[in-house]
């Protein structure tokens, strides 16, 4: 089996390739950095430019699947520009590959794995979403989202299967939100945000990779939600990490103007709400491996735990 993979170099795609190879499946990637292709037996880099809506159609040769995970990084300070980069990275990567599918010979490509964000449902302290909600999100990235969704189901009109990964905050040590959550609370300065009320759906890197590939080999199509059962308050999340990481917290909740005076817009990211439901995907009999925040932050910062034990 052969998929062909975006942003395959970044943080999920990185495991996501580790999981294929595991698995023996060999991987095509894009991406748009000529430094970065590789060309071994099983995992071979392509160029391609989405901005230019340009794509080596040698990537697609024997591809059975495709998984989209590229875009620019939401966790930059929020411009104008910026802004338009984070939309513009997500739309425009799906338009070159679908123009490089419509004039190709794609009878072996079946389906499209795309990512997406659960930032696409509305902020709510209350509500339980599950992949049925037809509301959006009133913001900058619930619209970002939309637009992604809507490209990704473009790829239905060429007959191909296509999944949409709502994907929760991805906890990893290697990037994401997770080393900037857990900094502070190494420096003992952890707390949380606001009323720390807001809900975090958040899925451990490995389970988000598995995900993925169970989709792949179930070849599964619709709209899917990528986080763990259990999903926590902020305020719980904080507290969880600071139990993990051996530190207290003892700072006082850290008031929304003053993350807006240093983050601008960006810092919607920190105060919005989502409390989102695995439940469709475990009824397709995936089974999580991390389910429950602790075990999931002990499986990553475990080893720093024992050894601030013997230091302190
Ligand atoms: N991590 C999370 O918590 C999280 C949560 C929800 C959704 N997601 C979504 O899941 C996807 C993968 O996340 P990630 O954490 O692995 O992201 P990442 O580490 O930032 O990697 C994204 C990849 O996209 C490519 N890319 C970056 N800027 C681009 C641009 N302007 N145009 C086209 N491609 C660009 C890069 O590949 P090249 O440099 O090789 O081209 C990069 O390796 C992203 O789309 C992200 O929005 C992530």
């Amino acid at each position: 089996m052969k998929v062909l993979i975006t942003g395959a170099t970044g943080l999920v795609g990185k495991e996501i390739v580790r999981v294929l190879h595991d698995k023996n499946v060999t991987v095509h990637y894009l991406t748009r950095s000529t430094r970065k292709i590789h060309s071994d037996s099983n995992y071979k880099g392509f160029y391609w430019n989405p901005s230019k809506g340009e794509l080596d159609p040698k990537s697609l040769e024997g591809v059975q699947t495709i998984i989209n995970l590229a875009g620019a990084t939401i966790a930059n300070r929020w411009t104008k520009s910026f802004k338009r980069k984070i939309m513009e990275s997500r739309v425009e990567s799906l338009k070159t590959l679908k123009k490089a599918l419509d004039g190709s010979d794609i009878s072996g490509i079946q389906s499209i794995i795309s990512a997406s964000a659960i930032g696409i449902y509305p902020n709510s302290l209350s509500k339980f979403y599950d992949e049925s909600e037809k509301e959006v999100d009133d913001s900058f990235l619930g619209s970002v989202v939309q637009q992604w969704e809507n490209a990704a189901n473009e790829f239905k009109d060429l007959g191909l299967k296509v999944a949409k990964i709502r994907i929760g905050v991805v906890l990893s040590k290697s990037g994401g939100a997770l080393p900037k959550m857990a900094r502070p609370v190494q420096l003992y300065l952890g707390a949380a945000f606001g009323s720390g009320e807001q809900w975090q759906s958040w899925i451990h890197i490995e389970d988000l990779a598995q995900l993925f590939v169970y989709i792949v080999e179930n070849g599964l199509k619709g709209t899917f939600n990528a986080v763990a059962p259990n999903p926590v308050t902020q305020s719980k999340m904080t507290k969880i990490l600071g139990r993990v990481l051996n530190k207290p917290i003892w700072l006082p909740n850290i008031p929304k103007f003053a993350m807006q005076g240093l983050l601008g817009e960006m810092s919607y990211l920190l105060f919005a709400s989502q409390r989102v439901s695995s439940k469709r995907i475990e009824k397709k009999g995936f089974v999580f491996q991390y389910p429950n925040l602790e075990p999931a932050l002990m499986n990553l910062y475990g080893q720093e735990k024992k050894e601030s034990y013997i230091v302190e």
